[in-house]
């Protein structure tokens, strides 16, 4: 097995269900790659009729199966919806509410039990990059969000530096390389068959500098937020891959 390349959509809190016609256009594509949308949970029954061979994922989810935890939505819940992943440690979920790389790492336990692929995502902040601590704090959040129970199968990797997203600011081929080689050797050396987890870039990808991405060593593909709304804009970027 080798890394498979992917291409995701996170739709965020976007998308009403006319949004459905987006997934009409980009099933009925020629995609040479696997294509993953995460549209609000609202709409993951509906979107899994409109996808055809494209999967559909939550973008987060809780660590218990059920309970009194209002508001929130479980692995088993996202299972039956029709998902077949789910985003987890988005820097937006880190940021909003809080969440730790224990909770993330949970999250990914009950997801990978409820037969969920794990889309895990890292990524510094400004701050971190200009102080110098990129590496460390991308093998830090390896090392607490991505459980033991991982494997290249069930476990998709995702670096979005935090600074990039929705702001137009890409980080450099060098650096988006030294971070893909950094979570690549980490990967391997703590699991069998880390070597092909698949390793996406999420920061500010469009259809414009996706080839030049997918380029860089160690990138199999991309979590894509805004340009992911629009069939116009994604499926170049699915093609680009
Ligand atoms: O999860 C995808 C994301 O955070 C990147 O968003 O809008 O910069 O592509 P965007």
């Amino acid at each position: 097995m080798s890394a498979r390349k992917l291409a995701a959509g996170n739709w965020k809190m976007n998308g009403l269900t006319a949004a459905l016609s987006e997934l009409d256009d980009l099933a009925g594509r020629e995609n040479g790659c696997d294509v993953l949308i995460c549209p609000p949970a609202t709409l993951i029954t509906p979107a899994v009729a409109h996808a055809g061979e494209i999967a559909i994922g939550g973008q987060d989810c809780h660590a218990k199966e059920s309970g009194a935890h209002t508001g929130d939505i479980s692995a088993a819940m996202l299972r039956d919806a029709g998902a077949t992943h789910v985003i987890l440690g988005h820097s937006e979920r880190r940021a909003d509410h809080g969440e730790t790389d224990a909770q993330v790492a949970a999250k990914a336990v009950a997801a990978h039990e409820a037969g969920l692929t794990t889309v895990i995502c890292v990524g510094e902040t400004e701050a971190q990059r200009d102080a110098g601590e990129t590496l460390d704090v991308i093998a830090a959040q390896l090392a607490g969000s991505v459980p033991d129970c991982a494997t290249a199968a069930n476990t998709v990797v995702a670096y979005e530096p935090v600074w990039a997203i929705g702001t137009g600011r890409t980080p450099t081929g060098e650096q988006i390389a030294e971070v893909h080689a950094l979570m690549r050797e980490t990967l391997s050396a703590r699991f069998g068959d880390g070597g092909d987890v698949s390793l996406l870039y999420g920061g500010s990808v469009k259809p414009g500098n996706a080839a030049e991405i997918f380029a860089i060593d160690h990138v199999n593909g991309a979590l894509v937020g805004g340009a992911s709304l629009k069939a116009s804009d994604f499926g170049p970027i699915i093609d680009a891959l």
